[in-house]
């Protein structure tokens, strides 16, 4: 199937790590989240081994906690000697009540507050990638109060479009991250970094996009942001210790989508790197990646049950299910494609092409439209692959609509990584 970790039982039901989706959605519920843990490890340590072997010394990935954010995560990756990057506070907060370790944590974030400053200080956060000048002169400001050093990074824009989709392009010149190389305003902001006394300056980071498929985008980030180190050390004699070259490589969401070999990948990047570094007879800097869905992407799946198919004499069917944009809004933000399929039925060749829709009162609520489908009844089990990255992390409670809970498969058990929310977690806050 699509990836390894699927496949379809003697009942004709779809298995996630070998275990029946059926089953497991008439234990916890629908809608309901279901992760394989063992994934989530493999894939973490195939960019730690692979950028230990072939990138140059310190190198490491960092999880992008956007990805996928729940204490259990955390652990799971700790365990695995991962460091990750957070975004926001909350992130933070996370980590933090999950026992990561925060030195090895990089705070990220394109507006952080003073107070957002404050509190990854106190907490010990290893590094600040900084976003901007005013962001550098409240860090500078906030780690004097403390007296304490801040180590940073500064982030970049390198000038590159990958070419992915615009909403997840985030390296152009006409960003509202980082600060620009091509006009010259990255040099200035080094210069001034290296006159402050409570920040140290380690490196720089840039992210090009998501669902990269090839290197040779993160070749071309790569160079230009060699070249800017080399043009610095020329400049201000400053060696860069720490490159980093952000998230994006790409995961199959269905059978168009290519395979991708990440170990490969990684070796033929860092190949690119070392001749770069010699060409331009530069100090290799240690490089840092920031995956977020190819470590938890292919780990996950969505399991919803079937409430009606309606079929529009003339027109088209839909298939309606008990969750949609709130547990997941990516087909309503970017047209994302996934692959679809009636997990009790998953032996049965599709009869039907239908569009998938969720049950908020919003017509823009689908999964996906016009899709093959063996035609379901009421109370089939509809299942959408590789849900493990944005999913979760980008859910809602629009139209009062719970959040499903995250199931976590490990050898042939599983456990509750996070509750399905109650009606009583809704009104919580409420006055
Ligand atoms: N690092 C930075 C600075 C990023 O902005 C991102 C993604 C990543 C790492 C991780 O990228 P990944 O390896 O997961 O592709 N919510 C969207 C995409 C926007 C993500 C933006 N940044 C989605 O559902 O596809």
């Amino acid at each position: 199937m699509l990836h390894s970790n699927l496949s379809i039982n003697n009942k004709g039901h779809l298995c996630l790590a070998g275990q029946d989706v059926c089953t497991l959605a008439k234990s916890y519920g629908t809608p309901v989240f279901l992760m394989d843990e063992e994934r989530i490890r493999h894939n973490a340590r195939t960019y730690i081994d692979a950028m230990r072997e072939f990138m140059p010394e310190g190198s490491k990935p960092l999880l992008a906690s956007k990805s996928c954010c729940f204490k259990k995560l955390y652990e799971i990756i700790k365990e695995e000697g991962m460091a990750t990057d957070l975004v926001s506070p909350g992130e933070l907060y996370t980590a933090k009540a999950a026992g990561f370790p925060l030195e090895n944590a990089y705070f990220h974030g394109n507006n952080k507050t003073d107070s957002d400053i404050e509190y990854a200080i106190d907490s010990g956060v290893g590094y600040f990638i900084v976003d901007n000048r005013e962001e550098l002169d409240a860090i500078e400001r906030i780690a004097e109060k403390k007296g304490i050093t801040q180590k940073i990074l500064l982030r970049l824009s390198p000038g590159i479009d990958p070419h992915t989709q615009k909403k997840i392009s985030t390296g152009k010149v006409d960003s509202k991250f980082g600060t620009a190389i091509e006009t010259g305003q990255a040099l200035e902001l080094c210069r001034y970094t290296l006159s402050l006394e409570n920040v140290s300056l380690k490196g720089f980071h840039c992210h090009i996009g998501s669902q990269i498929f090839e290197y040779e985008s993160f070749a071309d980030a790569a160079e230009i942001m060699l070249r800017f180190i080399k043009e610095l050390r020329d400049t201000l004699s400053f060696t860069t210790e720490v490159l980093n070259l952000g998230g994006g490589f790409g995961v199959r969401y269905t059978d168009a989508d290519p395979v991708i070999d990440y170990r490969e990948n990684i070796k033929g990047l860092a190949g690119v790197i070392d001749r770069l570094c010699c060409d331009l007879d530069i100090k290799k800097p240690a490089i840092l990646m920031e995956p977020g869905r190819s470590i938890v992407a292919d780990s996950g799946l969505t399991v919803y049950s079937v409430g009606s198919v309606k079929t529009i004499t003339g027109y088209k069917s839909y298939v309606s299910i008990d969750g949609g944009m709130p547990d997941n809004p990516r087909y309503a933000l970017y047209e994302s494609d996934y692959t679809c399929l009636i997990a009790n039925k998953a032996d049965k060749k599709p009869d039907l092409v239908a569009t998938i829709a969720g049950r908020c009162c919003e017509s823009g609520d689908l999964i996906q439209e016009d899709v093959a489908l063996v035609t379901p009844e009421r109370g089939d089990y509809l299942a959408v692959l590789v849900t493990g990255a944005y999913n979760y992390s980008m859910a809602s409670n629009y139209n009062r609509i719970p959040r499903p809970p995250v199931v976590m498969l490990k050898n042939g058990e599983s456990y509750v990584a996070v509750k399905r929310e109650t009606y009583e977690d809704l009104i919580r806050n409420d006055m």
